[in-house]
């Protein structure tokens, strides 16, 4: 019996042996690729990345301090490993403390498989080119039988198309494309006339839409793209784009999530302009992503922001940040929206006032140091503006400028991503659902501790 229990546990023993030296020769690289499909070591990753790396890298990873860990530049080296290595030893130089000693091994794995498990962009971006002598009917079978005349690997994964050697060509793109995992996303090509396109996502080909701009609609998260691309005969290849902008965007093209070619990026950093409050208040009435439309934005130099919505006369969004990217429309295309830049407190469909569109009759707003929304709820005639803002609270002031009949008025409070909410008047706290305005003349809302 003994000798039984000995050998069993030999061969425990054995196994265990066994398990750990082969995890123990497991790249890092393999074994950052397995926690990827660990939905708990990614939440853990994500924990600690709010913890330690968020005030310099954003939490949506888009960069602030610290370059942007979600967009396929990588200085520093994009495999698992050089991340791992980039976190353990940090960039003392630049300002980022090494984690090597303050998180273990697992800890700094879980962060980069968090930061793996949001990557957009693309990677492995290899190119094959072919001349006309190659594919004499212009068309995309001839390649198939074609040895390339050119063949490399993109600097930066992004796509030259520009060849200094000659302007017709057809070129074929394979690359790894990680898009956006939670929203919509296509690839948009603004090529000129005549070029032919072909693409591919994951070995299948996708039906081109539009006219003069062409899209193609992408899978979520990661997928092989092949983008195949043959400029027209002589002479039309003058009358065309022979470098297109190619990136990727929300279907309705209101958000650029990422350049594939050196065009787009080119033109994305051209059209980016940042409005930031640092000095004054700032009111913005455009269209803001992430935001219904009709919502006007107000920025504090304090860094906390806010959209009011007169379709609602509500407030819909608060965020703490640099304010708002404008993009496109400042060269007046006016299709593109504003993204707000920095980390919500809270956002749309959240509220604070009322999502029902019926109770709402938008009056008039005033900009200035303190901006104010005049407007009704359930036909109680209210006024709306901003008391106090520091970097971590914010609070409003609801003044009723006639009640109108109405005993009570029932507000909405949005649930916070951060912080806490109070409702006071006259130095109490009271029920936002059941504000009596036989009592009640005015009342603040506070948001704290963001
Ligand atoms: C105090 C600010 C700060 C903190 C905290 C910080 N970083 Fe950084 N990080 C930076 C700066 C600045 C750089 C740019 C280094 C340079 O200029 O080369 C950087 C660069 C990086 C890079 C290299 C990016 C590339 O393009 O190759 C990675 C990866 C990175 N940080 C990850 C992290 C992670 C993960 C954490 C949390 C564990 C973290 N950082 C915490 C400031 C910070």
């Amino acid at each position: 019996m003994i000798s039984y229990i000995k050998g069993y546990f030999g061969a425990v023993l054995g196994l265990l042996l066994i398990t750990f030296t082969s995890f123990a020769s497991e790249s890092i690289d393999q074994q950052v690729q397995t926690l990827l499909n660990e939905p708990a070591a990614i939440a853990s990753g994500k924990q600690s990345y709010g913890i330690y790396c968020a005030a310099c890298h954003a939490k949506d990873l888009s960069g602030a301090v610290g370059f942007n860990l979600k967009d396929s530049v990588w200085l520093h080296g994009d495999s698992a490993s050089d991340v791992f290595n980039n976190i353990s030893n940090g960039f003392s130089q630049a300002g980022m403390p090494g984690f090597g000693a303050m998180l273990n091994e697992q800890q700094r794995k879980e962060i980069v498989a968090f930061i793996f498990s949001k990557r957009e962009g693309l990677a492995n971006v290899e190119y094959e080119i072919y001349q006309p002598s190659q594919y004499p009917n212009y068309s995309f079978s001839d390649l198939d039988r074609a040895t390339p005349a050119k063949q490399g690997r993109a600097d930066n994964n992004l796509v030259n198309f520009e060849l200094a050697e000659t302007k017709e060509y057809a070129i074929v793109v394979t690359a790894d494309l990680y898009a956006p995992k939670d929203k919509a996303s296509m690839l948009f090509a603004k090529p000129g006339p005549f070029s032919q396109f072909e693409v591919l996502i994951d070995g299948e080909p996708v039906k081109m839409q539009g006219g003069w701009d062409r899209f193609w609609p992408l899978k979520k998260g990661f997928q092989k793209l092949v983008f195949k691309m043959m400029l027209p005969e002589a002479p039309y290849h003058e009358l065309t784009q022979t470098n297109p902008d190619l990136r990727v965007m929300t279907p309705d093209e209101a958000i650029n999530f990422f350049p594939v070619s050196t065009k787009a990026e080119s033109i994305i950093n051209q059209l980016e302009h940042n409005i930031i409050a640092d000095k004054t208040v700032l009111v913005q009435r455009k269209k803001i992503a992430e935001l219904p439309a009709y919502s006007i934005s107000v920025g504090f130099p304090k860094k906390i922001n806010y959209a009011f919505n007169t379709k609602n006369c509500s407030l819909v969004g608060l965020w703490k940040g640099d304010f708002l990217n404008v993009g496109p429309n400042v060269i007046g295309r006016g299709k593109s929206s504003s993204l707000p830049i920095g980390n919500w407190v809270f956002k749309s469909p959240q509220v604070l006032g009322t999502n029902d569109e019926a109770l709402c009759a938008f009056n008039k707003y005033q900009t200035g140091e303190q901006p104010k929304f005049y407007f009704s709820l359930n036909s109680v005639e209210l006024s709306l503006t901003t008391l106090k803002a520091t970097s971590t609270s914010l609070t409003f002031e609801y003044q009723v400028i006639n009640p109108n009949g109405k005993k009570s008025l029932n507000i909405q409070l949005p649930a916070l991503e951060s912080g806490q909410l109070t409702v006071l008047a006259n130095g109490q706290n009271i029920n936002p659902k059941a504000i009596d305005l036989t009592q009640v003349k005015a009342f603040t809302v506070t948001v704290s501790g963001v």
